[in-house]
């Protein structure tokens, strides 16, 4: 198949922003996802208040090890995945929440729907959690997920990646992402990963392999830095 990269579709309403024009042909389920109507501007006082509000007690530090959530360890490549989450200042956003979601190294996530012929793995459910710390850094263990297929075209697979949900400390920081892992032959085929149309967004959702990071005899190590922007549901 050909590289992707559809045409921009882009609901009826003329007033509407360019936030909101995240219809992609190419991803399929953008047609039922994508704001059909002007986003809502939230009274201003939501846009101070803080929370949500996580405890410390209510994520163990066990969470953010995707390795020893069983019995034994699971098949794969051991990475640790680590790096910051920001502000659009640049400023450390401590205390948010990170939970990530993945397939595990044969390409297969633990869940019914996902039923195509890869093996589960015993000793890998897949999905973990952490909050910042002081400086907004985060850190994960876990395994390298394969590339899987999708039903959204004739032979599509996924690139590998990491599913990310963020909630920050303000009402109106939450990001829901995916990074990347870099040089995966798979970018160019993804209506996903393409759905983000500037190049240079593009490039930011992949991590950075940092061998100096890895630890010997152990893991490998990628970087990956995230800004929280506040939602557009911010008045703008
Ligand atoms: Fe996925």
């Amino acid at each position: 198949m050909s590289e992707y990269d559809g045409p921009v579709v882009l609901p009826d309403d003329p007033s509407l922003g360019p936030e909101v024009q995240i219809d992609y042909p190419g991803y399929r389920s953008t047609r039922w996802r994508a704001p059909k109507r002007a986003l809502v501007t939230l009274p201003e006082e939501f846009h101070a208040l803080e929370g949500p509000v996580f405890g410390d007690d209510s994520v163990s530090p066990l969470d953010a090890d995707l390795t020893r959530q069983h019995e034994g360890e699971p098949l794969g490549e051991r990475i640790v995945v680590y790096g910051r989450v920001l502000d659009e200042s640049g400023r450390p956003v401590p205390g948010a929440l990170v939970e990530i979601w993945q397939a595990n190294a044969a390409g297969r996530y633990r869940h019914q729907v996902d039923q195509h012929p890869a093996p589960l793995d015993p000793n890998f459910s897949g999905a973990g959690r952490c909050l910042t710390d002081s400086e907004g850094r985060y850190r994960f263990v876990t395994v390298k997920p394969g590339s899987y297929p999708w039903g959204n075209h004739e032979n599509a697979w996924r690139p590998a990646h990491i599913h990310f949900s963020l909630f920050g400390r303000l009402f109106t920081q939450r990001l829901v992402t995916q990074m990347y892992f870099p040089g995966d032959p798979l970018f160019a085929f993804d209506p996903i990963f393409n759905s983000v149309r500037d190049p240079r967004s593009r490039e930011l959702l992949i991590a950075r392999f940092d061998l100096a990071a890895a630890q010997p005899e152990w893991a490998l190590a990628y970087e990956w830095d995230v800004v929280m922007r506040a939602t557009p549901f911010e008045g703008t």
